[in-house]
């Protein structure tokens, strides 16, 4: 099939490969000139393992093209997903001007047949207004579909999210959408849920906010396990095991970041308000998330008295491994924090140093080689991402260099116990 992607981002360039991977021809299209022209010469503007590979074989076999032309992009394919950004506004809302101005354009150049495919997560009854914008703006009296199919790629396994997914979700009105999606997505080989539109919409947001709400459960539990000295690393694998929890998503640490989970959690609480439905629960979600923050501080507070003047070495800045994403990153809120109060932060992190640098802009952080420089006289290691290259250590050599032998564990990586016996402090999540 000959496929449109409408939005370069990471969700538009990982889609657009794949497609393209799997033997579809596939246009890229974005307005940003300077990335079109970055993608155009093979190099790719964002951190994801294996996505370069792919974008330059399949631009090498000719069938991963780049372009701003928008409107000949629509023209040129039957099939087009929008993947521009829905950023959060103030109020939690997801901002849906990008997808509204995709839809005019695409109403204004489509000559013939379109299926408009929202990639995008967007809050509920957006088709409806996708669907109007076009009706109104359409200068051909051509037909055409709208359809929902939200994507759950993880950021650092996106491609293989993307080939071995759990299921596709495909929310369409009509039976010629279906078919083609359906089509689309048969060499993948998996469960397609065919809904409505609406269906698939609140698919996307339930299912990121059902995910969110497992990880503050068991951040919740996480706090009455440190109470009376009980470890929440069993305690998650003891609830997990019964098939109907299952085991992920039930790691305790210093709560979720990223693109996703914070911003759907509070774009789902905003559509539920406004069509009338207080969704407190997920409120609680929001609240118990940022609530693991200001136990970090309190922890930190605990084991080296006073913040001020103290050197803390903080060990990662992504907001999970494999990724140099720091949005909603939860280290670069503590950094903030104990800068704030004072401390002064060495920090170190394989692929998010450069991200940090734009965004900290900061006095008071040295930005180190590796966890053993972040360590040197440090009174206090904290470690917030929990990257392979920091499950080796050499705590010998850690506790000639630090000041103070003391580990505050904020993913449970380490064993307590084998720490403790070496003469450290330690505190984790859920676990002393
Ligand atoms: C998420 C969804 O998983 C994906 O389906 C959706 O399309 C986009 O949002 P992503 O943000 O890339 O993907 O990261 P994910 O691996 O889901 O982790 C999200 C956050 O939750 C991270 O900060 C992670 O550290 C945290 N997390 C995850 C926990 O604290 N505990 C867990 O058990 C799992």
């Amino acid at each position: 099939m000959k496929i449109t992607i409408i939005g370069s981002g990471y969700v538009g360039l990982v889609t657009g490969a794949c497609f393209a991977d799997l033997g579809n021809t596939v246009i890229c299209a974005d307005n940003d000139e300077k990335k079109i022209d970055m993608l155009g010469r093979g190099e790719i503007p964002i951190y994801e393992p294996g996505l370069e590979e792919l974008v330059k074989k399949n631009k090498a076999k000719g069938r991963l093209v780049f372009t701003t032309d928008v409107k000949k992009a629509t023209r040129d394919s039957t099939v087009i997903f929008v993947c521009v950004g829905t950023p959060p506004r103030e109020d939690g809302s997801a901002d849906l001007t990008g997808i509204e101005k995709v839809s005019r354009t695409v109403a204004e150049s489509m000559d013939a047949y379109k299926l408009i495919v929202e990639k995008s997560t967007v809050p509920v009854e957006t088709g409806e207004w996708v669907k109007d914008t076009i009706n109104r703006f359409k200068t051909n009296d051509c037909d055409f579909d709208v359809a929902s199919n939200p994507e759950f790629l993880r950021e650092g396994s996106a491609i293989k999210d993307f080939m071995n997914p759990d299921r596709v979700v495909i929310g369409v009105e009509s039976e010629k959408a279906g078919e083609i999606l359906k089509a689309l997505y048969e060499p993948l080989n998996t469960k397609i849920v065919v809904t409505s539109i609406k269906g698939a919409e609140i698919i996307k947001h339930a299912s990121n906010s059902f995910l969110a709400t497992k990880i503050s459960f068991i951040n919740a539990v996480s706090n009455i396990c440190e109470k009376v000295g009980a470890d929440v690393t069993s305690v998650a694998e003891g609830i997990g095991l019964d098939r109907r929890i299952n085991t992920h998503f039930l790691k305790a640490g210093i709560g979720f970041g990223g693109s996703c989970f914070p911003k759907d959690l509070k774009a789902f609480i905003h559509i539920s308000e406004k069509l009338g439905y207080k969704f407190d629960l997920l409120k609680e979600v929001d609240r118990i998330n940022e609530m693991q923050k200001d136990l970090l501080m309190e922890k930190i507070a605990r084991l080296v008295w006073n913040i001020r003047d103290k050197e803390i070495a903080v060990w990662g800045l992504a907001f999970k491994p494999d990724t140099d994403d720091i949005r909603s990153a939860p280290a670069i809120d503590v950094i903030r924090r104990l800068v704030k109060e004072g401390a002064r932060i060495r920090v170190f992190d394989p692929a998010a140093m450069e991200r940090s640098m734009e965004e900290l802009k900061v006095e008071g952080i040295k930005w180190c080689k590796d966890i053993y420089e972040t360590s040197d006289g440090a009174d206090c290691v904290i470690l917030m991402t929990e990257w392979n290259e920091f499950k080796e250590v050499d705590w010998d050599k850690l506790k000639k260099i630090l000041r103070q032998p003391v580990i505050i564990d904020g993913r449970n990586l380490y064993d307590p116990g084998k720490l403790k016996a070496m003469g450290f402090r330690y505190a984790g999540i859920g676990r002393n």
